[in-house]
């Protein structure tokens, strides 16, 4: 059965600062959100991808193909729970309902074949899907509002959501449906199914698949990227 990947990249990049959207800055002579979609379509179970792209977007270059494999385009929304949205109704008509959806963020630019490979395994036998996670490495404190230490919190049961995140296509339109209906601000398609009872399993993925936040990120993923071609 086909699975699709669905990319949202209608965001600004408020916290990178500067006129480019960072899913268009470069590294290692392409896009990040080339390096996103090869990710995805080099793997052969996926079949295509849906982009999310922001109004007015005149710097998506246009791609109908890469891999041999089609790339449609949408309009995202205000949160990227509207563009997630917007992408899984944008897909084609005759995927079935059923099919497993790869949401992945443009902004991550060093997916590695061999999580996704773990991350498909895990999200066929998962009822509930699957996301790529990492462990939490640092201490973590809790803090008044004055910035004052209350409680050091214990990491080992703590995890930090990556993506690809894996659901079925209905159930995940169905669970971010309900947190639009609820005015529910979800930060990712798992938390969205969580607010649905489901419970998707985690993966441990590679900690340097990293998103591109801030420009010290995006020298990491121009290093990273560099290393790996060479
Ligand atoms: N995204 C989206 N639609 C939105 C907001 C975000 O498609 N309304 C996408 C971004 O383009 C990015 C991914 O979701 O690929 C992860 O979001 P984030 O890292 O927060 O990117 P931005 O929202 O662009 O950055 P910032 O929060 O700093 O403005
Ligand atoms: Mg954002």
């Amino acid at each position: 059965p086909a699975i699709w990947a669905v990319i949202p990249a209608a965001g600004r990049g408020t916290r990178f600062g500067g006129d480019v959207p960072k899913q268009y800055l470069e590294a290692a002579g392409q896009p990040l959100i080339a390096h996103a979609l090869d990710a995805l379509l080099g793997h052969p179970a996926v079949a295509g991808a849906v982009v999310a792209l922001a109004a007015g977007d005149e710097r998506w270059p246009g791609w109908t193909q890469r891999h041999g494999k089609p790339v449609l385009r949408c309009v995202g929304g205000g949160e990227r729970a509207d563009s997630v949205l917007a992408a899984l109704q944008a897909l084609p008509a005759d995927i079935a309902a059923d099919a497993l959806v790869l949401v992945h963020d443009a902004a991550r630019p060093n997916l590695r074949r061999d999580d996704l490979d773990r991350l498909i395994d895990a999200a066929c036998t998962s009822a509930d899907g699957a996301i790529l996670a990492a462990p939490v490495r640092d201490t973590l404190k809790r803090a008044d509002g004055d910035g004052r230490i209350t409680a050091t919190e214990p990491r080992e049961a703590l995890w930090r959501a990556l993506t690809p995140q894996a659901f079925r296509r209905d159930a995940l339109v169905e669970a971010l449906r309900q947190a639009r209906a609820d005015g529910a601000v979800v930060t990712d398609e798992a938390m969205a199914m969580e607010r649905t009872g489901a419970r998707p399993r985690l993966v441990e993925g590679r900690e340097d698949n990293l998103k591109v936040t801030t420009p010290a990120d995006l020298a990491l993923a121009e290093f990273l990227l560099a290393r790996r071609e060479s």
